[in-house]
């Protein structure tokens, strides 16, 4: 089964994307993580993407999709389908995926739409805390480690995302609403959108998909 997440930035992607894996065999594909790997390894991708991700700009679908693309025929025979997260936010992007998944003839199933509002967003990223050795995703509040700054699941160092200040998140937002916003309309149309709460418990909404995926038989049929 493949799966698209889509939602604006803090709508809790990330966080659905790893309950889900823990549930099925779905490979988790974050442009968002792949880019901040490419950066923390100084790579020549790492280097032209840095400028753009903290300041909250897309990086060119170019070098997105390329990245994209590389992983999902690398991958492709292995897992029981793919969670796109953060990926696509561009129309161009979306026709890009149709056509990977088209090559590697297995079609998208939804794309997965979580709606969510500004003051829960704004409370959700200035809040959270990335694990700089497991990338595990914690906020002081809401998903506290045991140990302040310290990561439950391997001790690594817990840090702030560069782009997670207030005036950032704005302009994430902005280029949110007018590049990825009109891709819901694009999957609406196609029939594969299927809308969730993002501002609810993700457990709660992790129960939701596993049963819009059992009713439609997607669990037993991947
Ligand atoms: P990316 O890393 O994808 O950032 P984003 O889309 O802004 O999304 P986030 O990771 O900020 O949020 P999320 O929805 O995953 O929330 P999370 O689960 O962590 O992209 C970063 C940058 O990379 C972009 O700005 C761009 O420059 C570049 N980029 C990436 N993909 C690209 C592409 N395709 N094309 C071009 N450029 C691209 O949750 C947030 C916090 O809330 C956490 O602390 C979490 O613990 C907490 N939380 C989550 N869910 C809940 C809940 N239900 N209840 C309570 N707390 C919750």
């Amino acid at each position: 089964m493949n799966v698209i997440l889509l939602g604006p930035p803090g709508a809790g992607k990330g966080t659905l994307a790893h309950l889900v894996k823990q549930s099925t065999s779905m490979a988790h594909l974050s442009t968002g993580d792949i880019l901040r790997e490419e950066m923390k390894n100084e790579t020549d991708l790492g280097k032209e993407a840095k400028n753009f991700v903290e300041s909250g700009q897309l990086v060119p679908d170019e070098l997105v999709t390329k990245l994209i693309a590389h992983r999902v025929t690398s991958n492709g025979q292995d897992s029981d389908g793919f969670m796109f997260d953060g990926f696509p936010r561009t129309t161009g992007q979306a026709e890009d995926l149709t056509g990977i998944l088209e090559g590697i003839k297995k079609p998208l199933d939804y794309a997965l739409y979580m709606e969510s509002t500004l003051p829960v967003i704004i409370q959700r990223l200035s809040g959270r805390r990335v694990c700089r050795k497991c990338g595990h995703v914690y906020h002081i509040k809401n998903r506290p480690p045991k140990k302040e700054g310290i990561c439950d699941q391997c001790d690594g160092e817990l840090y702030q995302r560069a782009d997670d200040n207030e005036e950032t998140i704005r302009k994430r937002m902005d280029v949110y609403l007018q590049n990825t916003k009109p891709i819901i309309e694009y999957y609406e149309r196609q029939g594969m959108l299927r809308k969730l709460d993002g501002d609810k418990e993700a457990e709660d909404l992790l129960n939701e998909l596993m049963k819009l995926f059992d009713a439609d038989g997607k669990l037993n049929n991947h």
